[in-house]
């Protein structure tokens, strides 16, 4: 009885552990399944969003971002800095290091009336002259006709804070009506040569022609641009081309809106500083090493003693630059603004000496024998907005230059550096966003041969408040910023936060001085020199 009975609970048992194993078995399978559902779903996204990027998602989103601004009526009814005022919001005597600082913008007309919309282009920082520091600040739309600053206060001291209005909301809304789909912002003339022989005729990425064209690269690619046919010589005899600026039709009053008087001037603040002190003992050291791909914090970081600091890793000092550059190669790829990197490092870098010839427009190497050091710079394709004769076949399109940098497995010495901007302000915003998706396709590719290949993307700085408006604005600017963050964003790059420097800096200017170039460079190489230096 006792046996039986034991047996049956054995047999009980053995059935009992049968099913829990199968219960078992069916739950592993089950979270097999899920789990590699999952993977290939993740997979799926991912490869999906690596390959898939069209230019009208990237279109959409900054546009979802931006908000719709005022129509022009008349100059009395549009923003003005100097009838508008700002404050702290909750202010208090005293801050500390690492607080967050907000100021609250009251927008008002030329005619002092209160704004009730939004959009106005503002930009922000804060300073402490005597110490070289500055930080670029983040500015909330209220829609209301009211705005949020927000600065993080990085250093203790006496702080300012300053405020630009760059253009008021109806001029960005005129920015935006003149620029959309407008491609004849500029004139290009193309110069055919084939030996004693030359003809001139207009180039453009979309001529509004019946006659018969040269078209230069596939429409699809995004790289094409077309000169009407000469009258005699080939199209395969295009040499140079240049460009002049064409005036949109604007009235006198838009003209009014735009003006340098009514650019870039200044908020009236009702305060003159605020004082920050550090609250605690033992100040916050930096001890992260930078890497490629590393979320960009906001602000990406601030200048002491004139030099550039970030929130989040640690940058090697300027000193260090030429330590960092032995045994490299240096590619930039860009506008003039990182040939600034080649012109700085030529002069920094004792036996860092230019290889004739050196051409300002298309080409520069300069090599340093004694530390093995190359650094290249050449200029991006067409698009150029330059009056001076840009020979058009020393310039390839950067996508394409990527493709020929050789593949490296493993090794580590290859620096790649891309600055695109400046010369798309005049055009409409889907051009430039295709060239960056082109790049982005290039990059992936490149990263495939050369996983250890450092790719560094130098934003675009501010320029001139004195620039062409209706061709250069900084609100062009800053929307082309948004769409290189978009593209480039979730890739393993080194992001150079140019805008925000130049912002911090208040330099306004095409070509930074050595303070920002110099803190450039030290960013994109602290994303492969390690030295691990002390911070304030
Ligand atoms: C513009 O300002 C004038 C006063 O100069 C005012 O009468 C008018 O209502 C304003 N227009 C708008 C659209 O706000
Ligand atoms: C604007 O909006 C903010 C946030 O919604 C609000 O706090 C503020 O009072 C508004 N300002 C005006 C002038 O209505
Ligand atoms: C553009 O340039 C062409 C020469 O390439 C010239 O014939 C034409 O008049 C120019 N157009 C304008 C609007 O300046
Ligand atoms: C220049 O002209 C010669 C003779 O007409 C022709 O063979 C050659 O292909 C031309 N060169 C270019 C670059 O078009
Ligand atoms: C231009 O502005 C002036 C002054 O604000 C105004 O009197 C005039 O009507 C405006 N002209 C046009 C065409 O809007
Ligand atoms: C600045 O303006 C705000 C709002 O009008 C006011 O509360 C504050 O007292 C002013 N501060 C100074 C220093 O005048
Ligand atoms: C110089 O650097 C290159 C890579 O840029 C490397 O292939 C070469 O071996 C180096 N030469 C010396 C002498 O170190």
């Amino acid at each position: 009885m006792s046996i039986g009975c034991r047996e049956v609970v054995v047999q009980l048992f053995k059935e009992e552990t049968l099913f829990i194993f199968i219960c078992l078995g069916v739950a592993l399978l089950m979270f097999y399944v899920c789990k590699l559902n999952t993977w290939t779903h993740m997979e799926i996204i991912t490869k999906r969003s690596f390959r898939k990027m069209t230019v009208d998602d990237v279109m959409s989103s900054i546009w979802g971002e931006l908000p719709i601004s005022a129509r022009f009526t008349s100059l009395q009814n549009s923003s003005s800095a100097v009838h508008s005022t700002a404050r702290l919001e909750n202010p208090r005597d005293q801050y500390c290091v690492g607080d967050t600082l907000n100021v609250l913008v009251e927008m008002r007309d030329y005619e002092g009336c209160p704004k009730k919309q939004g959009g106005d282009f503002i930009l922000a920082r804060i300073h402490t002259p005597n110490l070289q520091a500055s930080s670029s600040g983040y500015v909330t739309d209220l829609l209301n006709g009211s705005y949020r600053v927000s600065f993080t206060l990085f250093w203790p001291g006496a702080v300012r804070v300053s405020l630009r209005l760059i253009h008021p909301s109806e001029g960005v809304h005129l920015l935006g009506k003149i620029s959309s789909h407008n491609y004849g912002k500029i004139n290009y003339t193309g110069t055919f040569i084939n030996g004693s022989k030359r003809e001139e005729s207009q180039c453009g990425i979309r001529l509004d022609t019946d006659k018969a064209l040269c078209e230069y690269r596939k429409k699809e690619d995004g790289e094409y641009y077309a000169c009407i046919k000469p009258q005699t010589l080939p199209c395969s005899s295009l040499q140079t081309m240049s460009s002049t600026n064409i005036q949109p039709q604007i009235t006198v009053n838009e003209t009014e809106l735009l003006a340098q008087k009514n650019t870039g001037t200044q908020i009236k603040m009702n305060f003159t500083a605020v004082k920050v002190i550090g609250c605690f003992v033992g100040a916050h050291r930096q001890t992260e090493k930078c890497e490629a791909g590393m979320k960009s914090p906001f602000p990406s970081g601030y200048f002491f003693t004139n030099r550039w600091s970030s929130p989040i890793c640690n940058f090697i000092s300027e000193c260090d630059i030429d330590r960092c550059l032995k045994g490299k190669r240096l590619l930039l790829f860009g506008d003039s603004t990182v040939r600034q990197w080649i012109e700085y490092l030529e002069k920094k870098v004792s036996d860092l000496k230019f290889v004739p010839p050196v051409d300002e427009y298309s080409l520069m190497l300069a090599v340093d024998n004694v530390r093995n050091i190359t650094v290249q710079w050449k200029m991006h394709a067409y698009p150029f907005v330059t009056a001076h004769n840009v020979l058009v076949n020393k310039c390839m399109p950067i996508s394409r230059e990527l493709d020929r940098v050789p593949a490296g497995e493993g090794r580590s010495d290859v620096v790649v550096v891309i600055g695109v901007g400046q010369h798309f302000r005049p055009f409409p915003l889907e051009i430039f966003i295709q060239r960056l998706i082109n790049i982005r396709q290039a990059i992936l590719r490149l990263q495939a041969r050369s996983p250890r290949a450092l790719v560094v993307i130098k934003l675009e700085n501010t320029r001139e408040l004195s620039s062409t408006m209706t061709h250069l604005s900084d609100w062009l600017g800053h929307i082309q910023n948004l769409a290189q963050r978009k593209v480039f964003g979730d890739l393993r790059v080194a992001l150079v936060d140019a805008w925000e420097m130049s912002i911090a800096a208040d330099t306004f200017a095409t070509h930074p001085n050595n303070i920002v170039v110099a803190s450039e460079i030290a960013v994109a190489l602290s994303h492969i020199c390690h030295y691990g230096g002390l911070k304030l």
